[in-house]
């Protein structure tokens, strides 16, 4: 009987897992004109860290992933960042009270991946709770080419630069605020992500409103 019921619960547990793994929300087509011009938006950019809690709109979110790491030349398949021999190596994850999300640039869509909110495994500020979002940028060595693991965390790390920088910028334009971070526990993140051993969480980044 025992085991009749295990059976079932794994069952069920499967189909859960699939039915999450498959969610796909297709986003509103970003803003790619307008917002402040760039060099106010350079002279606006800063690190903050008073978040409060109100959650940005899918439009924004929108935006915002695509400034991160959206395709701004379709008929090439390239990205808004540089990337080192055009490896596109990178994953952004979206992360709100909600739950996980894998973005999909080529679609504009997010998937989830994850139906609890692990918004507080993402660093170890208590601010990381509290934001809308939190960004974890997660680089797929086994695109990455032949190097060395360092020389993969090295590039991936340029890589992430790239996009923070992007993240910093839009929120600068939108009136969010944004701080990249370092401080979080690599293994809890990749651990609540279920991230398979190829990908490796280089950095996060939170956003959202400020007090
Ligand atoms: C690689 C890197 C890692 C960072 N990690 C953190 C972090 O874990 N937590 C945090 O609050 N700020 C972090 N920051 C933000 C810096 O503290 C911030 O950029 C610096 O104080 C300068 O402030 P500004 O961004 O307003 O110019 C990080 C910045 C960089 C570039």
């Amino acid at each position: 009987m025992i085991t009749i019921k295990l059976g079932f619960v794994l069952i069920c547990t499967l189909i859960l897992n699939q039915s999450i793994a498959q969610e796909i929300t297709k986003l509103p087509e970003p803003h790619k004109t307008g917002g402040k011009p760039l060099m106010q938006a350079m002279n606006e950019r800063h690190s903050s860290r008073d978040f409060i809690d109100k959650d940005l709109t899918q439009q924004q979110i929108s935006d915002l992933l695509w400034a991160a790491y959206g395709i701004n030349r379709p008929e090439e398949g390239k990205h808004t960042v540089a990337t080192s021999r055009n490896v596109q190596d990178m994953e952004v994850y979206l992360t709100t009270k909600d739950g996980a999300y894998l973005y999909l640039p080529k679609d504009n869509s997010i998937q989830k991946v994850l139906d609890k909110d692990i918004r507080e495994v993402t660093g170890k500020q208590d601010f990381v709770k509290v934001a809308a979002v939190n960004l974890v940028y997660v680089s797929d060595f086994s695109k990455a080419g032949n190097g060395t693991d360092e020389v993969k965390t090295m590039t991936a790390a340029t890589h992430c630069g790239f996009i923070g920088q992007n993240v910093y910028l839009y929120c600068a334009s939108e009136g969010l605020i944004s701080v990249f971070r370092a401080y979080f526990d690599n293994a809890e993140v990749s651990k609540a992500l279920n991230l398979s051993e190829n990908k490796h969480v280089i950095y996060c980044q939170t956003v959202g409103y400020s007090k």
